[in-house]
């Protein structure tokens, strides 16, 4: 369990492997007046995520690790991680899968955000297989992260409509807008604020 002491912010690194909106979004919530995290450390597991060049704008620390050797490589984060005292993990588009062993050692301190309602459309193109279902409603939804693939315990879920000219462009952007919304106001929820 994360716990705020309303004093210390909470040493959080963020995760990402592409365009890093929701790192953008963390960032300005970061820097918000009160805010009870700061965001340490940026790890990307794409040299080439346009997410990085947040951390350059917002002088974030940052490491690209390229994921090859899943052992090595986890090793080696949870080495700059614990040398950081990072208390809080935010995963936002990261597309890599980790390990068990990893996950034990933040227990119930990984988030994620992810493009669905879940338990609905785990893993990806969700919005294509929304679409596909007819589905009225589709959302996005911040978890805890457990070994099965975004399985982990739903902290919070914001739905939006579908409408009839929807299209997975169209369903992107809208949810995306949301998720921007939500992922500050889970952590909160999170560290009992
Ligand atoms: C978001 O839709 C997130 O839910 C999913 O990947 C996308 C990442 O977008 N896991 P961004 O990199 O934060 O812009």
């Amino acid at each position: 369990m994360v716990q705020s002491t309303g004093f210390n912010k909470i040493r959080t690194a963020v995760f990402i492997s592409g365009t890093g909106s929701n790192f953008k979004s963390l960032i300005k919530f970061s820097k918000k007046n009160k805010c009870p995290i700061s965001i340490e450390i940026v790890i990307s597991s794409n040299s080439k995520a346009k997410g990085l060049d947040y951390a350059k704008k917002y002088n974030i620390k940052k490491k690209n690790l390229n994921f090859k050797n899943k052992n090595l490589t986890e090793k080696n984060l949870l080495g700059i991680l614990k040398s950081k005292d990072i208390e809080l993990i935010c995963l936002a588009g990261f597309m890599k899968i980790l390990s068990k062993n990893f996950i034990k050692q933040f227990k119930g301190k990984i988030l994620n955000i992810h493009p669905s309602l879940l338990p609905k459309y785990k893993g990806l193109n969700t919005h294509k297989r929304a679409l596909n279902n007819k589905e009225k409603h589709s959302g996005c939804t911040v978890h805890f992260v457990n070994t099965r693939l975004d399985s982990g315990k739903i902290i919070m879920q914001k739905k939006v409509k579908i409408s009839k000219k929807e299209t997975v462009a169209s369903l992107a952007k809208k949810i995306l807008a949301q998720e921007h919304k939500l992922y500050p106001k889970a952590i909160i929820k999170v560290l009992n604020l």
